[in-house]
């Protein structure tokens, strides 16, 4: 592998997630795309490098711990290292508050608190140790103002990653390691459209104080910004890209 820094995406298979790896390998990252669906990951990583030098597919299930270690080892062998990690992988579920079921709830808790958690462990002690590294951790406007068109379960998981955001900022930033977070309001994916619905799109993007739905290569964009070695005085920070719908 010939990249200079190589960063994973967690979740990077579809939506927002193939979106940053796909800027993040513009901006010149080895690229290893991890994805609950592998074949997913791989199509996305073949789409940026046949050649598989710049990026890489890898099947996993950010719930396991062991599986998260296992990536770890991987793309250290496949690349040589690793620098940024995008904890990106998330279950989105929009299901009625009093209807959400147990099993519901630890599965969107598992995957969003989770893996994002056991992830930042796991990869921010790689990173201490080498004594550089930056994590992205995507949140959501859901996990601000208590979410809008999403469910209850997953406004909680991403207040909860903001609160992990700066948990592990605070810790690792003695060791080179910047930990922040993104917060997206609504985007224009296919995520989006599926929950507000083809036909309803024009009417939710008119409530929207800019008029409409963010850019996921723009959200690329600003991880890209908060990876890159320049970003070293931002850390446990939350940028929002929401389109003015929650001002603080
Ligand atoms: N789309 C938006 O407008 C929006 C708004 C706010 C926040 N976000 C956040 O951005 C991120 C991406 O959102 P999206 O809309 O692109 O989601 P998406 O559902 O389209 O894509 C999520 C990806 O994560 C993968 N994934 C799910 N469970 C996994 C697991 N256990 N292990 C590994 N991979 C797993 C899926 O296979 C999929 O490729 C999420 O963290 C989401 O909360 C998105």
């Amino acid at each position: 592998m010939s990249a200079a820094q190589t960063a994973v995406v967690t979740g990077g298979g579809a939506g927002l997630g193939e979106a940053i790896a796909r800027r993040l390998h513009e901006h010149g990252y080895g690229v290893a795309i991890a994805d609950v669906d592998g074949y997913a990951a791989d199509a996305v990583a073949g789409q940026l490098d046949g050649s598989g030098h710049t990026a890489k597919g890898y099947g996993v299930d950010v719930r396991a711990r062991a599986a998260l270690e296992d990536l770890l080892s991987r793309v250290l062998t496949d690349f040589g290292g690793v620098h940024v990690l995008v904890n990106n992988a998330a279950r989105t579920r929009a299901t009625p508050l009093l209807e959400i079921t147990t099993d519901e709830l630890d599965d969107v808790l598992a995957v969003n608190v989770g893996g994002t958690f056991q992830a930042c462990q796991i990869f921010g002690a790689h990173f201490a140790e080498q004594g550089y590294g930056r994590i992205v951790n995507m949140a959501s406007l859901a996990g601000q103002n208590g979410g809008t068109a999403t469910g209850g379960h997953y406004a909680s998981s991403k207040g909860a990653i903001l609160s992990a955001t700066k948990v592990f900022a605070r810790e690792l930033a003695p060791r080179g390691v910047t930990v922040n977070a993104v917060s997206p309001g609504p985007q224009d994916s296919p995520m989006v459209r599926s929950i507000v619905g083809e036909e309803n799109l024009e009417s939710f993007a008119s409530t929207i104080p800019v008029g409409q739905l963010g850019d996921p290569a723009f959200v690329g964009d600003t991880v890209a910004l908060l990876a890159s070695p320049a970003a070293a005085s931002v850390t446990g920070a939350c940028w929002d890209v929401n389109g003015g719908l929650y001002l603080r």
